[in-house]
Protein backbone atom coordinates (compact mmCIF):
# COMPACT_ATOMS: atom_id res chain seq x y z
CA UNK A 1 0.00 0.00 0.00
CA UNK A 2 1.01 3.78 -1.26
CA UNK A 3 2.65 5.80 1.77
CA UNK A 4 -0.81 7.63 2.97
CA UNK A 5 -0.66 11.20 4.80
CA UNK A 6 -3.01 11.39 8.32
CA UNK A 7 -3.10 14.96 8.59
CA UNK A 8 -6.73 15.39 7.68
CA UNK A 9 -7.57 18.69 8.11
CA UNK A 10 -11.33 19.92 8.75
CA UNK A 11 -13.12 16.18 9.23
CA UNK A 12 -14.90 17.56 11.99
CA UNK A 13 -17.05 19.85 9.96
CA UNK A 14 -18.07 17.07 7.65
CA UNK A 15 -20.93 14.69 7.85
CA UNK A 16 -20.25 11.49 8.88
CA UNK A 17 -20.87 10.30 4.82
CA UNK A 18 -18.41 13.25 3.51
CA UNK A 19 -15.68 11.93 6.38
CA UNK A 20 -15.78 8.53 5.12
CA UNK A 21 -15.62 9.40 1.58
CA UNK A 22 -12.14 11.45 3.06
CA UNK A 23 -11.17 8.62 4.85
CA UNK A 24 -11.84 6.10 2.73
CA UNK A 25 -10.05 8.51 -0.33
CA UNK A 26 -7.13 9.04 1.88
CA UNK A 27 -6.32 5.62 3.00
CA UNK A 28 -6.93 3.95 -0.53
CA UNK A 29 -9.41 2.01 0.56
CA UNK A 30 -12.19 0.74 -2.25
CA UNK A 31 -15.85 1.20 -2.55
CA UNK A 32 -16.60 -1.58 -0.46
CA UNK A 33 -15.06 -0.96 2.02
CA UNK A 34 -16.13 2.02 2.47
CA UNK A 35 -20.07 0.61 2.32
CA UNK A 36 -18.60 -1.77 4.89
CA UNK A 37 -17.40 1.24 7.34
CA UNK A 38 -21.02 3.01 6.47
CA UNK A 39 -22.06 -0.04 8.99
CA UNK A 40 -25.21 -1.00 7.44
CA UNK A 41 -26.05 -4.36 8.17
CA UNK A 42 -22.00 -5.45 7.71
CA UNK A 43 -22.39 -8.31 10.20
CA UNK A 44 -24.79 -10.58 8.69
CA UNK A 45 -27.02 -12.57 11.32
CA UNK A 46 -25.57 -15.79 9.92
CA UNK A 47 -22.14 -14.72 10.81
CA UNK A 48 -22.79 -13.40 13.86
CA UNK A 49 -24.95 -16.40 14.52
CA UNK A 50 -22.01 -18.38 14.26
CA UNK A 51 -19.67 -16.00 16.64
CA UNK A 52 -20.74 -16.59 19.93
CA UNK A 53 -24.03 -18.39 21.53
CA UNK A 54 -27.85 -17.79 21.74
CA UNK A 55 -27.82 -15.07 19.63
CA UNK A 56 -30.00 -12.52 19.34
CA UNK A 57 -29.22 -9.64 17.82
CA UNK A 58 -26.73 -7.00 16.51
CA UNK A 59 -24.83 -4.23 19.09
CA UNK A 60 -23.95 -1.46 17.43
CA UNK A 61 -21.08 1.52 18.50
CA UNK A 62 -19.86 4.51 16.69
CA UNK A 63 -16.44 3.96 14.86
CA UNK A 64 -14.57 7.24 14.65
CA UNK A 65 -10.91 8.10 12.88
CA UNK A 66 -8.33 9.61 14.45
CA UNK A 67 -6.05 11.91 12.46
CA UNK A 68 -2.38 13.12 12.35
CA UNK A 69 -0.45 9.67 13.26
CA UNK A 70 3.21 9.56 12.84
CA UNK A 71 4.78 6.66 14.52
CA UNK A 72 8.03 5.27 13.32
CA UNK A 73 7.97 8.11 10.58
CA UNK A 74 4.83 6.48 8.52
CA UNK A 75 1.18 7.52 9.24
CA UNK A 76 -1.90 5.76 10.27
CA UNK A 77 -5.37 6.85 9.85
CA UNK A 78 -6.70 5.02 13.30
CA UNK A 79 -10.04 3.54 13.35
CA UNK A 80 -11.32 3.50 17.15
CA UNK A 81 -14.76 2.13 18.62
CA UNK A 82 -15.83 3.67 21.58
CA UNK A 83 -18.76 5.14 23.34
CA UNK A 84 -17.30 8.03 25.06
CA UNK A 85 -17.20 11.50 23.65
CA UNK A 86 -13.85 13.29 23.78
CA UNK A 87 -11.45 10.27 23.34
CA UNK A 88 -11.48 10.23 19.15
CA UNK A 89 -10.67 14.21 19.31
CA UNK A 90 -8.14 14.19 22.41
CA UNK A 91 -6.03 11.41 20.07
CA UNK A 92 -6.01 13.10 17.31
CA UNK A 93 -5.27 16.72 18.74
CA UNK A 94 -2.20 15.01 21.08
CA UNK A 95 -1.31 13.10 17.76
CA UNK A 96 -0.83 16.67 15.86
CA UNK A 97 1.25 18.21 18.65
CA UNK A 98 3.34 15.09 18.51
CA UNK A 99 4.11 14.55 14.95
CA UNK A 100 4.80 18.55 14.23
CA UNK A 101 8.06 16.80 17.15
CA UNK A 102 8.46 14.02 15.23
CA UNK A 103 5.78 12.01 16.08
CA UNK A 104 5.74 8.45 18.27
CA UNK A 105 8.58 5.92 18.32
CA UNK A 106 7.94 2.34 19.09
CA UNK A 107 9.38 -0.98 19.95
CA UNK A 108 8.63 -4.33 20.40
CA UNK A 109 9.47 -7.97 21.85
CA UNK A 110 8.89 -11.39 19.87
CA UNK A 111 5.06 -12.21 19.76
CA UNK A 112 5.80 -14.96 22.35
CA UNK A 113 2.60 -16.09 24.81
CA UNK A 114 2.93 -18.14 27.78
CA UNK A 115 0.96 -20.94 28.42
CA UNK A 116 0.51 -22.97 32.09
CA UNK A 117 0.52 -26.45 32.63
CA UNK A 118 -0.14 -27.07 36.79
CA UNK A 119 1.16 -30.31 38.31
CA UNK A 120 -0.44 -30.85 41.43
CA UNK A 121 0.80 -33.17 44.13
CA UNK A 122 4.64 -34.30 42.39
CA UNK A 123 6.59 -37.07 44.60
CA UNK A 124 9.40 -34.22 44.93
CA UNK A 125 8.76 -30.71 43.18
CA UNK A 126 12.16 -29.72 42.73
CA UNK A 127 13.44 -32.73 41.27
CA UNK A 128 10.07 -32.69 38.87
CA UNK A 129 11.06 -29.12 37.66
CA UNK A 130 14.96 -30.68 37.44
CA UNK A 131 13.22 -33.65 35.00
CA UNK A 132 10.88 -31.17 33.17
CA UNK A 133 13.40 -28.62 32.56
CA UNK A 134 15.53 -32.03 31.12
CA UNK A 135 12.97 -33.14 29.00
CA UNK A 136 13.04 -29.54 27.41
CA UNK A 137 13.51 -30.71 24.25
CA UNK A 138 11.24 -33.16 23.91
CA UNK A 139 8.57 -31.45 25.28
CA UNK A 140 9.61 -28.78 22.87
CA UNK A 141 8.93 -31.11 19.95
CA UNK A 142 6.02 -32.59 20.89
CA UNK A 143 4.23 -28.42 21.32
CA UNK A 144 5.17 -27.94 18.02
CA UNK A 145 4.26 -31.33 16.16
CA UNK A 146 0.54 -29.79 16.75
CA UNK A 147 0.97 -26.81 14.74
CA UNK A 148 3.52 -26.87 11.70
CA UNK A 149 1.60 -24.16 10.01
CA UNK A 150 3.75 -21.93 13.09
CA UNK A 151 6.62 -23.45 12.53
CA UNK A 152 6.95 -23.02 8.99
CA UNK A 153 6.47 -19.36 9.75
CA UNK A 154 9.54 -19.33 11.86
CA UNK A 155 7.26 -19.06 15.67
CA UNK A 156 6.24 -22.11 17.47
CA UNK A 157 7.46 -23.50 21.13
CA UNK A 158 11.05 -22.04 21.63
CA UNK A 159 11.21 -23.07 25.45
CA UNK A 160 9.97 -23.94 28.36
CA UNK A 161 10.65 -22.21 32.05
CA UNK A 162 9.50 -24.10 35.30
CA UNK A 163 8.46 -22.76 38.60
CA UNK A 164 7.82 -24.59 42.08
CA UNK A 165 5.35 -23.48 44.68
CA UNK A 166 6.33 -25.14 47.63
CA UNK A 167 3.52 -23.85 49.83
CA UNK A 168 0.08 -23.41 48.53
CA UNK A 169 -3.17 -24.12 49.95
CA UNK A 170 -3.62 -27.95 48.11
CA UNK A 171 0.40 -28.48 48.85
CA UNK A 172 3.28 -28.67 47.08
CA UNK A 173 2.75 -27.20 43.30
CA UNK A 174 4.94 -27.49 39.76
CA UNK A 175 3.76 -24.90 36.94
CA UNK A 176 5.40 -25.35 33.67
CA UNK A 177 5.10 -22.58 31.14
CA UNK A 178 5.43 -23.01 27.16
CA UNK A 179 6.83 -19.96 25.83
CA UNK A 180 5.53 -19.90 22.16
CA UNK A 181 6.31 -17.26 19.46
CA UNK A 182 2.35 -17.08 17.87
CA UNK A 183 3.67 -14.63 14.85
CA UNK A 184 0.39 -13.08 13.33
CA UNK A 185 -1.72 -14.71 16.47
CA UNK A 186 -3.57 -13.63 19.29
CA UNK A 187 -2.30 -16.97 19.94
CA UNK A 188 -4.89 -18.47 22.62
CA UNK A 189 -6.17 -21.10 20.58
CA UNK A 190 -2.53 -22.17 19.48
CA UNK A 191 -0.91 -22.19 23.15
CA UNK A 192 -4.14 -23.75 24.74
CA UNK A 193 -3.64 -26.81 21.77
CA UNK A 194 0.09 -26.88 23.22
CA UNK A 195 -0.56 -26.86 26.32
CA UNK A 196 -3.00 -29.92 26.23
CA UNK A 197 -1.19 -32.10 23.98
CA UNK A 198 1.94 -32.07 26.05
CA UNK A 199 -0.23 -32.37 29.99
CA UNK A 200 0.07 -35.60 30.05
CA UNK A 201 3.60 -36.71 29.45
CA UNK A 202 4.21 -33.53 31.96
CA UNK A 203 2.23 -35.67 34.20
CA UNK A 204 4.54 -38.48 33.91
CA UNK A 205 7.86 -36.47 33.93
CA UNK A 206 6.90 -34.82 37.20
CA UNK A 207 5.14 -37.62 38.99
CA UNK A 208 1.81 -35.70 39.31
CA UNK A 209 -1.30 -35.07 38.05
CA UNK A 210 -1.74 -32.20 35.61
CA UNK A 211 -4.99 -29.85 36.00
CA UNK A 212 -4.90 -26.10 34.22
CA UNK A 213 -3.74 -26.26 31.03
CA UNK A 214 -4.14 -22.71 29.67
CA UNK A 215 -2.58 -19.72 28.17
CA UNK A 216 -1.56 -16.46 30.53
CA UNK A 217 -2.95 -13.22 29.90
CA UNK A 218 0.09 -11.83 31.46
CA UNK A 219 2.03 -11.63 28.04
CA UNK A 220 5.03 -9.90 29.92
CA UNK A 221 7.30 -11.36 27.17
CA UNK A 222 4.78 -9.87 24.31
CA UNK A 223 5.93 -6.36 25.72
CA UNK A 224 5.13 -3.19 23.21
CA UNK A 225 6.96 0.42 24.05
CA UNK A 226 5.86 3.53 22.92
CA UNK A 227 7.75 6.89 23.38
CA UNK A 228 7.14 10.26 22.92
CA UNK A 229 9.48 13.61 22.93
CA UNK A 230 7.53 17.69 22.74
CA UNK A 231 8.60 20.72 22.92
CA UNK A 232 7.28 22.71 25.36
CA UNK A 233 5.87 25.21 23.76
CA UNK A 234 3.73 23.16 21.81
CA UNK A 235 1.87 22.54 24.95
CA UNK A 236 0.83 25.74 26.10
CA UNK A 237 -2.82 25.53 26.93
CA UNK A 238 -5.47 28.00 29.49
CA UNK A 239 -3.09 30.79 29.60
CA UNK A 240 0.00 28.15 30.93
CA UNK A 241 3.62 28.67 29.34
CA UNK A 242 4.80 25.52 27.80
CA UNK A 243 7.39 24.70 30.58
CA UNK A 244 4.47 24.90 33.64
CA UNK A 245 2.36 22.54 31.34
CA UNK A 246 5.52 19.92 31.50
CA UNK A 247 5.58 20.45 35.10
CA UNK A 248 2.09 20.49 36.05
CA UNK A 249 2.13 17.03 33.61
CA UNK A 250 4.99 15.37 35.24
CA UNK A 251 3.84 16.31 38.63
CA UNK A 252 0.43 14.77 37.84
CA UNK A 253 1.78 11.59 36.59
CA UNK A 254 4.04 11.30 39.91
CA UNK A 255 0.52 10.55 41.48
CA UNK A 256 0.04 7.71 39.20
CA UNK A 257 3.67 6.20 40.06
CA UNK A 258 3.10 6.25 43.63
CA UNK A 259 -1.01 6.15 44.63
CA UNK A 260 -3.02 3.04 43.39
CA UNK A 261 -6.14 5.16 43.56
CA UNK A 262 -4.84 7.65 40.69
CA UNK A 263 -3.36 4.84 38.99
CA UNK A 264 -6.39 2.97 38.00
CA UNK A 265 -7.62 6.05 36.55
CA UNK A 266 -4.82 7.42 34.96
CA UNK A 267 -4.45 3.83 33.22
CA UNK A 268 -8.29 3.84 32.61
CA UNK A 269 -6.92 6.65 30.35
CA UNK A 270 -4.60 4.53 28.17
CA UNK A 271 -6.73 1.83 28.01
CA UNK A 272 -9.66 4.04 26.27
CA UNK A 273 -7.52 4.90 23.56
CA UNK A 274 -6.33 1.16 23.13
CA UNK A 275 -9.38 -0.30 23.74
CA UNK A 276 -10.67 1.60 21.18
CA UNK A 277 -8.88 0.37 17.92
CA UNK A 278 -8.45 -2.81 20.23
CA UNK A 279 -12.21 -3.12 19.43
CA UNK A 280 -12.24 -1.81 15.89
CA UNK A 281 -9.45 -4.70 14.65
CA UNK A 282 -12.09 -7.20 16.23
CA UNK A 283 -9.44 -8.40 19.23
CA UNK A 284 -10.15 -9.37 22.56
CA UNK A 285 -10.03 -6.51 24.25
CA UNK A 286 -10.57 -8.57 27.69
CA UNK A 287 -7.17 -10.19 27.41
CA UNK A 288 -5.26 -6.56 26.77
CA UNK A 289 -7.12 -5.36 29.83
CA UNK A 290 -6.21 -8.41 32.21
CA UNK A 291 -2.52 -8.08 30.43
CA UNK A 292 -1.97 -4.71 30.88
CA UNK A 293 -3.50 -4.20 34.58
CA UNK A 294 -1.50 -7.33 35.91
CA UNK A 295 1.48 -5.90 34.43
CA UNK A 296 0.79 -2.89 36.00
CA UNK A 297 0.81 -4.61 39.07
CA UNK A 298 3.88 -6.78 38.72
CA UNK A 299 6.40 -5.25 41.04
CA UNK A 300 3.57 -6.36 44.05
CA UNK A 301 2.17 -3.24 43.72
CA UNK A 302 -0.22 -1.57 40.79
CA UNK A 303 1.26 1.64 39.40
CA UNK A 304 0.91 3.38 36.10
CA UNK A 305 2.19 1.89 32.67
CA UNK A 306 3.34 5.37 31.69
CA UNK A 307 6.04 7.73 32.92
CA UNK A 308 6.02 11.43 32.07
CA UNK A 309 9.33 13.10 32.80
CA UNK A 310 11.00 16.12 32.06
CA UNK A 311 14.08 16.04 29.85
CA UNK A 312 17.61 18.11 29.94
CA UNK A 313 15.98 20.83 27.47
CA UNK A 314 12.69 20.70 29.06
CA UNK A 315 11.08 18.70 26.67
CA UNK A 316 8.59 16.52 27.96
CA UNK A 317 9.23 12.87 27.60
CA UNK A 318 6.55 10.07 27.58
CA UNK A 319 6.82 6.47 27.82
CA UNK A 320 4.85 3.55 28.09
CA UNK A 321 5.51 0.03 28.10
CA UNK A 322 2.66 -3.02 28.49
CA UNK A 323 1.87 -6.41 27.01
CA UNK A 324 -0.10 -6.28 23.59
CA UNK A 325 -1.00 -9.91 22.91
CA UNK A 326 -3.31 -8.53 19.25
CA UNK A 327 -3.71 -10.84 16.07
CA UNK A 328 -4.31 -10.71 12.15
CA UNK A 329 -5.20 -13.44 11.98
CA UNK A 330 -8.07 -15.67 13.54
CA UNK A 331 -10.74 -14.78 15.94
CA UNK A 332 -13.36 -11.90 15.17
CA UNK A 333 -10.17 -9.96 13.14
CA UNK A 334 -10.54 -12.43 10.51
CA UNK A 335 -14.67 -12.78 10.42
CA UNK A 336 -16.24 -9.44 11.41
CA UNK A 337 -16.17 -7.84 8.11
CA UNK A 338 -15.63 -3.88 9.74
CA UNK A 339 -12.54 -5.68 11.48
CA UNK A 340 -11.08 -6.06 8.07
CA UNK A 341 -11.98 -2.95 7.15
CA UNK A 342 -10.52 -1.60 9.94
CA UNK A 343 -7.54 -3.58 9.65
CA UNK A 344 -7.41 -2.19 5.83
CA UNK A 345 -7.30 1.50 7.49
CA UNK A 346 -4.44 1.25 9.35
CA UNK A 347 -2.41 -0.30 6.58
CA UNK A 348 -0.81 -2.56 9.21
CA UNK A 349 0.59 -5.67 7.74
CA UNK A 350 2.01 -7.74 10.83
CA UNK A 351 0.67 -8.76 14.44
CA UNK A 352 3.64 -6.70 16.01
CA UNK A 353 3.19 -3.35 13.56
CA UNK A 354 -0.52 -2.89 14.33
CA UNK A 355 0.32 -3.28 18.40
CA UNK A 356 2.96 -0.62 18.44
CA UNK A 357 0.13 1.55 16.67
CA UNK A 358 -2.16 0.75 19.44
CA UNK A 359 0.65 1.52 21.93
CA UNK A 360 1.39 4.72 20.83
CA UNK A 361 -2.52 5.79 20.29
CA UNK A 362 -2.58 4.35 24.31
CA UNK A 363 -0.12 7.31 24.60
CA UNK A 364 -1.27 10.01 22.64
CA UNK A 365 -4.58 9.43 24.64
CA UNK A 366 -2.87 9.51 28.36
CA UNK A 367 -1.15 12.55 27.22
CA UNK A 368 -4.59 14.33 26.40
CA UNK A 369 -5.39 13.44 29.67
CA UNK A 370 -3.02 14.84 31.68
CA UNK A 371 -2.44 17.76 29.97
CA UNK A 372 -6.05 18.47 30.28
CA UNK A 373 -5.65 17.73 34.44
CA UNK A 374 -2.60 19.72 34.67
CA UNK A 375 -3.92 23.25 32.69
CA UNK A 376 -8.06 23.50 32.49
CA UNK A 377 -8.95 20.36 34.22
CA UNK A 378 -11.01 17.84 32.40
CA UNK A 379 -14.96 18.92 32.73
CA UNK A 380 -14.48 21.77 30.27
CA UNK A 381 -13.58 19.68 27.23
CA UNK A 382 -15.16 16.62 28.10
CA UNK A 383 -18.24 19.25 28.65
CA UNK A 384 -17.94 20.89 25.55
CA UNK A 385 -18.22 17.59 23.50
CA UNK A 386 -20.59 15.92 25.85
CA UNK A 387 -22.79 19.03 25.22
CA UNK A 388 -22.91 17.87 21.02
CA UNK A 389 -24.84 14.45 22.49
CA UNK A 390 -26.98 16.01 24.90
CA UNK A 391 -28.31 18.56 21.98
CA UNK A 392 -28.74 15.45 19.95
CA UNK A 393 -30.77 14.36 22.36
CA UNK A 394 -33.01 16.98 22.43
CA UNK A 395 -33.92 16.38 19.01
CA UNK A 396 -30.87 18.50 17.05
CA UNK A 397 -29.77 17.34 13.67
CA UNK A 398 -26.72 18.87 10.92
CA UNK A 399 -25.36 22.11 11.37
CA UNK A 400 -28.12 22.81 14.80
CA UNK A 401 -25.97 20.46 16.93
CA UNK A 402 -22.77 22.74 16.90
CA UNK A 403 -24.67 25.53 17.40
CA UNK A 404 -27.24 24.58 20.39
CA UNK A 405 -23.95 22.47 21.97
CA UNK A 406 -22.27 25.54 21.97
CA UNK A 407 -25.07 27.90 23.51
CA UNK A 408 -25.53 25.14 26.18
CA UNK A 409 -21.93 25.09 27.30
CA UNK A 410 -21.53 29.05 27.27
CA UNK A 411 -24.61 29.17 29.29
CA UNK A 412 -23.15 26.41 31.66
CA UNK A 413 -26.02 24.49 31.39
CA UNK A 414 -25.40 21.01 30.01
CA UNK A 415 -28.80 20.02 30.09
CA UNK A 416 -31.60 18.36 27.85
CA UNK A 417 -33.56 20.56 28.77
CA UNK A 418 -31.55 23.60 27.84
CA UNK A 419 -31.23 22.35 24.79
CA UNK A 420 -34.59 22.14 24.05
CA UNK A 421 -35.18 25.20 24.93
CA UNK A 422 -32.15 26.22 22.57
CA UNK A 423 -33.39 24.65 19.72
CA UNK A 424 -36.41 26.12 19.75
CA UNK A 425 -34.99 29.45 19.56
CA UNK A 426 -35.31 31.52 16.35
CA UNK A 427 -32.04 31.11 14.17
CA UNK A 428 -30.63 34.27 13.18
C1 LIG B 1 -11.78 9.43 31.41
O1 LIG B 1 -12.41 8.43 30.63
C2 LIG B 1 -10.29 9.17 31.52
C3 LIG B 1 -9.53 10.13 32.47
O2 LIG B 1 -10.11 10.09 33.76
C4 LIG B 1 -8.09 9.66 32.52
C5 LIG B 1 -7.23 10.37 33.56
O3 LIG B 1 -7.75 10.87 34.56
O4 LIG B 1 -6.00 10.34 33.36
C6 LIG B 1 -9.62 11.55 31.99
Amino acid sequence: MADISSRLTGLRDLTPPDRRARVVQAAGLSEQDAQILAGADVLRMTLADGMIENVIGKFELPMGVATNFTVNGKDYLVPMVVEEPSVVAAASFMARIARDCGGFVTSSDRPVMRAQVQVLRPEDPHGARQRLLSARDELIAMANARDTVLTGLGGGCKDIEVQVFDDTPVGAMVVLHLLVDVRDAMGANTVNTMAETIASRVAEIARGEVRLRILSNLADLRLVRARVEIAPAALSAAGLDGADVVQGMVEACALAVIDPYRAATHNKGIMNGIDSVVVATGNDWRAIEAGAHAYAARGGRYTSLSRWERGADGALMGTLELPLALGLVGGATKTHPAAQAAIRMLGVTSATELAEVVAAVGLAQNMAALRALATEGIQKGHMTLHARNIAILAGAEGAEVDRVARAIVAAGEVSVDRAARELALPRD
